[in-house]
């Protein structure tokens, strides 16, 4: 087990922030848990677990210890038109999502080029173009913090909904997922949900696409519309899409007849944060070393040098201004360190 001291922790974040751990491990194996959390000094510190640093913005250094998940290996297993898929939680998400599209295993290619590693995908449920996490999410295996024990969850267990899971609510901070088994299929039907896959199909006059064409045209909407963090520090959506009663939504709509939503849960209806910012005049703003993206407003962005903090105060500005033009507060997606 080696520990080391006064780690950067720029490069393993993907806003680029300047920010420094004051322990730092990398975890190999469960075994490597198992020790750690054996150790009754390091048991008791304030810890950080650490997987892609893609939904995380440092306002200070951690004072404490940062557990960098660098579990690997990718398996699968065929039962009929199923495809058991297991991989590590230090695989980094889009490795997996080219691996399974390489084999022909449908299921991740409307999630490809999602920043992150697998074993930070179901805490938050990720999702894009049509697809969450949890239409593909078959179980994970995690380690009990509290016991030292190793546990399987399965779906259901995982309690998952938009942008959410056991891992952010009930049991926040209880378990480190270690590996995670995905449900895929040799049958593929392509999911075309998201209007503009589409119309960039049509465009390319493809009338039959196979799971390559899906993820090269979700691979060129994203690129599109958000930045490549390794050239902008950036986290991706920074507030989460909020999700209204429909009595308020009617309301809203009768001030805002063109405001932006989609269908939720019964009773709910979920607004585009993203127009709403730009409505606000937000869009392609530059304040200082940060801003919104100019093709997604609800995409934060570090210039180069800004600091957590400049980044967390900008947040609130736009977080004040939706507030007071459609009385709506927006949640912020990424965690706040
Ligand atoms: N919109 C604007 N202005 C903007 C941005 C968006 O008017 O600056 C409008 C768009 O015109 C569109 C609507 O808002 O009608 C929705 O925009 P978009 O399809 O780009 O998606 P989003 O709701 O802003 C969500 C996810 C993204 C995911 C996309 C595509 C959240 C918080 N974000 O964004 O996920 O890629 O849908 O499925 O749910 C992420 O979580 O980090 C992320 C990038």
């Amino acid at each position: 087990m080696t520990i080391q001291e006064n780690v950067s922790l720029k490069t393993l974040n993907t806003f680029g922030v300047s920010a420094k751990a004051r322990l730092f491990i990398d975890i190999n194996t469960e075994e490597d848990l198992k020790d750690l959390f054996a150790d009754e000094q390091l048991k008791n510190l304030p810890h950080l677990v650490l997987g892609g640093g893609s939904n995380m913005l440092f306002t200070k250094d951690f004072d404490g210890l940062v557990i960098h998940m660098n579990i690997h290996g990718v398996s699968n297993r065929t039962e009929g038109d199923d495809v058991y898929v297991t991989a590590g939680g230090g695989e980094v998400w889009n490795d997996l999502v080219n691996y399974t599209i390489d084999n022909e295993f449908a299921g991740t290619e409307n999630l490809s080029l999602i920043p992150g590693s697998v074993g930070a995908s179901p805490v938050q449920n990720i999702g894009a173009y049509g697809v969450e996490l949890m239409d593909i999410f078959h179980s994970c295996r995690a380690f009990e913090i509290s016991s030292g024990n190793m546990r399987v969850f399965t779906k259901e267990e995982c309690n998952f909904s938009y942008r959410d899971s056991v891992f952010k609510s009930a049991y926040k901070g209880h378990y480190i997922i270690t590996e995670v088994t995905f449900k895929l299929s040799k049958a593929f039907s392509p999911n075309v949900t998201y209007g503009a896959i589409q119309h960039e199909l049509d465009n390319r006059k493809i009338s039959s696409p196979t799971i390559n064409d899906i993820s090269s045209v979700v691979s060129f909407i994203r690129v599109s519309k958000l930045p490549d963090p390794k050239t902008i520090g950036n986290a991706g959506s920074f507030f989460k899409n909020p999700i209204i009663p429909v009595g308020k939504f009617i309301q809203l709509q009768s001030n805002f007849p063109d405001i932006v939503h989609y269908p939720s849960t019964a009773g709910f209806i979920k607004l585009a944060a993203g127009w709403m910012i730009e409505q606000c005049g937000w869009k392609g703003k530059v304040s200082g070393n940060t801003g919104t993206w100019k093709n997604q407003a609800l995409v934060l962005v570090n210039h180069g040098k800004a600091t957590g903090n400049e980044i967390f105060n900008f947040s609130g500005e736009i977080i004040k201004s939706v507030e007071s033009r459609f009385d709506i507060t927006l949640e912020r997606e990424v965690n706040i360190i």
